[in-house]
């Protein structure tokens, strides 16, 4: 997920696959995030920020995500959702969330997230995760 970081409006982000839909009315959905994101408070603290559907070419955007400290948003174009969270190039889907509550989970918490508006602005499949290897998605 992206957002613009409310003191500076410095784009952030985290890689995220423990994503789920919640709630069609009112539309939620929820993630769980490490205590230990050092981007997490910066997503947070934004009024509005997105969950970027990453296709299954961006699996280097991906990893660069994943990585604590790394430059995640260098060289890497976006537009802005009409919220204004970062939606990234090559993305299948955006969805424009803000935070409705966060519930402590162990060393995670989980975050519900009030949906405000989303598209899906490309073809293509999404980028699969598993067992620590990506993949790609194939119909049965
Ligand atoms: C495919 C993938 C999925 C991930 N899913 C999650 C997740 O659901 N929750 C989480 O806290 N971290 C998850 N991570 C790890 C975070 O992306 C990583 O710890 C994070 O980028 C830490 O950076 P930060 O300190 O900038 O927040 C995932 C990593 C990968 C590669």
């Amino acid at each position: 997920m992206t957002a613009l970081r409310e003191e500076d409006d410095t784009p952030v982000g985290l890689a995220v696959n423990s994503f789920a839909s919640v709630s069609l009315e009112p539309p939620l959905v929820l993630f769980c995030v490490a205590r230990t994101s050092t981007s997490w408070p910066g997503v947070r603290s934004a009024a509005r920020f997105c969950v970027n559907i990453l296709g299954e070419g961006q699996r280097q955007l991906s990893t660069r995500f994943a990585t604590s400290g790394a430059d995640k948003f260098s060289g890497v174009p976006w537009t802005p959702s009409p919220g204004g969270g970062p939606v990234l190039d090559g993305s299948i889907g955006w969805i424009e969330c803000s935070v409705e509550e966060e519930v402590p989970a162990g060393d995670h918490t989980v975050v519900l997230a009030r949906v405000h508006d989303m598209d899906a602005p490309r073809e293509g499949s999404p980028l699969v995760f598993f067992r620590g290897l990506y993949g790609r998605y194939a119909q049965l």
